[in-house]
């Protein structure tokens, strides 16, 4: 039964990493995609999008850091993943779920979705590349435009070599609108042998149990619901365990969006901080009804030093 962050390109970084993987909650999280296209990448680019490379690929809480790797072309795919390895990632991820086409001549994401060769050319590339020991692992899409070729593909996956697939339950088309197609994943997992984690649309403890109903998966991937609410990894292990819990209160949430700002301004990112948190307040007014007048009270604010104070001021209010 794990349970996964899932990669959240501009939102789930290593700040957000840290915040979200607290609690242990999580048995793993993945880093945003690094897109590749025909070159061998320098060790800096892998530590900045990863800086827990520095700290054997953990959070500090101790949850490991995947690495995920996004692109089409089989040779630069298995030379990256190698410098990866050798810098001490524990498994290696490719993404056959994002939505961009063409980077600098090449594809990667979703469009390779189109056909169940392109997956298993980069993945089995990869694979004889990579040491044995260290796994490779896809996460993908249903489909392209439509899920005719689900199970062709996640048979691909598995013929390439990877010992585990995460299915996004939906299109690229879909994008991210709900519902999520569960009961795919449930026909794809009858066709391959490798597990299969299940992600889309569980935002909470109801959808988490759902999800594993109708998906048939043990292992799920949480995605914009770990963000919404920064604790419902850990309300779902509670659950699994059947120990009471008190979810966080709004006061903690506000805490946590404080650290967040504080950590983001410290690390340099002073420009972005207050775009990001706001970014995250959208999240927490989806899942908890007092973010939402606190939202349109900072939406305007771009000063970071300003949104510290509004924050503050919450915080004492709620005493
Ligand atoms: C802002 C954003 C960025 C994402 N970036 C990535 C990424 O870098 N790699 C990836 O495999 N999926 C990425 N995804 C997809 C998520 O990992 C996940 O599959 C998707 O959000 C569905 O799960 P959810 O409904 O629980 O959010 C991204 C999703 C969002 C919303």
């Amino acid at each position: 039964m794990k349970l996964a962050l899932a990669p959240m390109e501009g939102l789930v970084d290593v700040h957000m990493r840290t915040l979200l993987t607290r609690h242990r909650a999580f048995d793993y999280c993945v880093t945003e995609f690094l897109r590749i296209t025909n070159q061998l990448l320098p060790e800096r680019v892998f530590t900045r999008l990863c800086p827990e490379a520095l700290h054997n690929w953990q959070t500090p809480s101790g949850t490991p850091v995947h690495l995920q790797l996004l692109g089409g072309e089989p040779q630069p795919m298995a030379e990256n993943a190698c410098r990866g390895v050798e810098l001490g990632a524990p498994v290696i991820d490719v993404n056959f779920g994002c939505p961009s086409k063409f980077v600098c001549n090449s594809v990667g994401g979703s469009i390779l979705l189109k056909d169940p060769e392109n997956l298993y050319r980069v993945l089995s590339v990869m694979r004889q590349a990579m040491p044995s020991h260290i796994p490779l692992t896809a996460k993908m899409r249903l489909g392209f435009e439509d899920k005719s070729l689900a199970i062709e593909n996640a048979q691909a996956v598995e013929a390439a070599g990877a010992s585990m697939l995460c299915i996004h339950a939906r299109t690229k088309v879909e994008g991210y609108k709900p519902p999520a197609h569960w009961e795919w994943i449930a026909k794809v997992k009858e066709q391959v042998t490798i597990p299969i984690m299940a992600n889309g649309e569980i935002w909470t403890i109801k959808d988490y149990e759902t999800c594993r109903q109708v998906s048939g998966c043990d292992d799920i991937m949480l995605g914009r619901g770990a963000v919404a609410t920064p604790d419902l990894a850990l309300q779902i292990k509670h659950h699994q365990a059947g120990s009471d819990y008190q979810a966080d209160s709004w006061k903690e949430q506000l805490m946590s969006l404080e650290w967040m700002l504080e950590t983001t301004v410290q690390s340099g990112n002073v420009k972005f901080a207050a775009d990001r948190m706001k970014q995250w307040l959208a999240f927490f007014k989806m899942q908890h009804r007092q973010a939402v007048p606190f939202f349109e009270s900072v939406k305007r604010i771009k000063d970071h030093q300003q949104l510290s104070e509004h924050i503050h001021a919450e915080i004492k209010k709620q005493g």
